[in-house]
């Protein structure tokens, strides 16, 4: 993207303590046990990977909060009329319709698991949504409850890859519901001109009209 390109260009001459002016100067060991920093196309490889992981998820947060609730008018209003539940509320949109429902991973040497062996060289996916409706762990789990007993939902993944964006997420659905139940504590959806997309990272709506009704004066 030519954005971040000039953008580097600009850090470089104006640093600051960004992440920008961090991944110019961070100096690590590399896999062939070199130290050095980060080359420009490295630095331009994970700005896109940032750009994109940061916004067509939230977005897609965003949108699916608003049909969720909508579905759910009686928690909806339990919302905005007790704006302290929204981040649990968050938790649970987030566990019921996760925005990327699948991860994958390519398997590097030959693993076990329950009682099959994975060959080298394959690939696994892992269905995110699937596990958040374990009913071992989520009773009840296609139900659609702010005041569930809380468990770790598997919608920022697990191990070493988790996602590194969570707390921002999180934070930015959080402030989402706040502004939005504040300003229109109802709304109602035109499901038939909304339109799902399902790209090979994220599930939520590529258009999802509302006509909202503001809070009476
Ligand atoms: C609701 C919003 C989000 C969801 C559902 C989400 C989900 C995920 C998931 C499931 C992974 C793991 C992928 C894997 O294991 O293969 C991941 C990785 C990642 N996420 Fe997020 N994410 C969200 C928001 C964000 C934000 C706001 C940022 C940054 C601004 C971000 C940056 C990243 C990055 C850089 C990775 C790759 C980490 C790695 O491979 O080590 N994400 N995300």
């Amino acid at each position: 993207m030519p954005e971040f390109e000039n953008y580097i260009d600009w850090r470089i001459k104006n640093p600051s303590d960004d992440v920008m002016t961090e991944f110019l100067n961070v100096e690590f060991v590399d896999d062939k046990n070199v130290k050095r920093k980060l080359s420009r196309e490295e630095i331009l490889s994970f700005c896109n990977v940032l750009a994109g992981a940061g916004n067509e998820t939230t977005n897609r947060l965003m949108g699916w909060s608003a049909k969720v609730l909508h579905d759910h008018p009686d928690q909806r209003r339990e919302l905005a009329q007790n704006p302290s539940l929204i981040p649990e509320a968050v938790e649970e949109i987030l566990r019921y319709e996760p925005m990327g429902p699948f991860t994958a991973r390519y398997v590097t040497r030959d693993v076990e698991y329950y009682g099959q062996t994975v060959p080298a060289g394959s690939t696994m996916m892992f269905m995110l949504a699937a596990a958040n409706r374990d009913e071992r762990r989520f009773p009840d789990p296609d139900r659609f409850d702010i005041h569930r007993d809380r468990a770790a939902h598997m919608t920022f993944g697990y191990g070493i890859h988790t996602c590194p964006g969570n707390v921002l997420a999180r934070l930015e659905g959080q402030i989402f519901l706040e502004e939005m139940l504040k300003r229109f504590p109802e709304w109602d959806l035109d499901m038939e001109r909304a339109k799902l997309t399902c790209t090979s990272t994220v599930r939520g709506w590529d258009t999802l009209p509302a006509r909202v009704r503001a809070k009476a004066a």
